[in-house]
């Protein structure tokens, strides 16, 4: 939903042409379905497979949870806020013998039970995007994947954005190309944590201030304490690295688990340490 014309009134002027019927309060923009082929490109971004529960926020003809279903194997469900979208999807889902695997209900977006989700897919307009994300952030899984056609979040960056050429979008908006994002939901490591390394006496404290995938912090152990530099998260996977007071930089990486890290400390590509990490309340 790139519109030439530039402003989202205008492109919802145009997209309610092709709208269907249903009088319903769309907060997230009208029905535009996403080109089959940008709709295979956000599936092969997410890499989903046939372990995958697919959630389409926003769902309209069910094409992105039917095709995750049939060509990926995977199981869904699609929501959409307009009952003639939500009975054509599974009227669909029924012709193609995946009823069992997938099934759309008429609900708005922010009452979406999310509890299973391994993929989410989004094509809302950028207000929506902003609105729904605390809602993805607190019911996602750490490592969950999220793909929006066009859509970011402002604050929150994508790791990955994909630029699709499309024929069948230039009839409607006259513009050729379509973005995949891709964000892996990170797992929440803000705060303090006391910090050991396996096997040694002592220790010290990590105080991190986290944005979204990426972070910042202290390292702090008797009267040294240094910056924390590159920290990044992909869904529980943490890295970051501290100065080794030898010149060089010790690497830290690890897997959270809630109130819990642990991980590895490498220099160059030796693994020196294990280490811990438990949160202080
Ligand atoms: C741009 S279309 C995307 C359809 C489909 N996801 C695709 O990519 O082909 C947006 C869809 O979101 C639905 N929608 C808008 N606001 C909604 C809300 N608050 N809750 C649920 N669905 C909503 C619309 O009815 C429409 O079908």
């Amino acid at each position: 939903m790139k519109f030439p014309i530039g402003t989202v009134a205008g492109a919802m002027a145009l997209c309610a042409q092709i709208a269907l019927a249903a009088d319903v309060d769309r907060t997230g923009g009208p029905y535009v379905p996403t080109p089959q082929s940008v709709v295979d490109a956000m599936l092969e971004v997410a890499s989903v497979g046939p372990e995958d529960f697919v959630v389409d926020l926003g769902s309209g003809d069910g094409r992105i949870v039917l095709t995750a279903a049939t060509k990926h194997k995977a199981s869904g469900m699609g929501v959409d806020i307009d009952p003639d979208l939500v009975d054509l999807a599974n009227a669909s889902a029924r012709k193609l013998g995946i009823a069992d695997r997938v099934r759309f209900v008429q609900q708005d977006v922010f009452a979406a039970d999310l509890s299973r989700t391994t993929v989410l897919t989004l094509y809302l307009l950028p207000g929506m995007m902003q609105s729904l994300r605390p809602k993805l952030l607190a019911d996602l899984k750490p490592g969950t994947r999220i793909v929006s056609h066009d859509f970011t979040f402002d604050l929150w960056k994508p790791d990955r954005t994909v630029t699709v050429e499309t024929e069948e979008k230039y009839e409607i908006t006259g513009i050729w190309t379509s973005d995949v994002h891709l964000w892996i939901v990170p797992a929440t490591v803000q705060g303090a944590w006391r910090i050991t390394r396996v096997g040694e006496k002592g220790g010290g404290r990590l105080d991190i201030r986290q944005g979204f995938q990426h972070f910042k912090g202290r390292f702090s152990s008797g009267d040294r304490t240094v910056e924390l530099k590159d920290g990044h998260l992909e869904g529980a996977r943490l890295s970051f690295s501290v100065p080794a007071g030898n010149g060089r930089r010790e690497m830290f990486t690890g897997t959270v688990d809630r109130d819990q890290i642990l991980g590895e400390v490498r220099e160059g590509e030796m693994v020196i340490a294990r280490w811990s990490a438990t949160r202080v309340p």
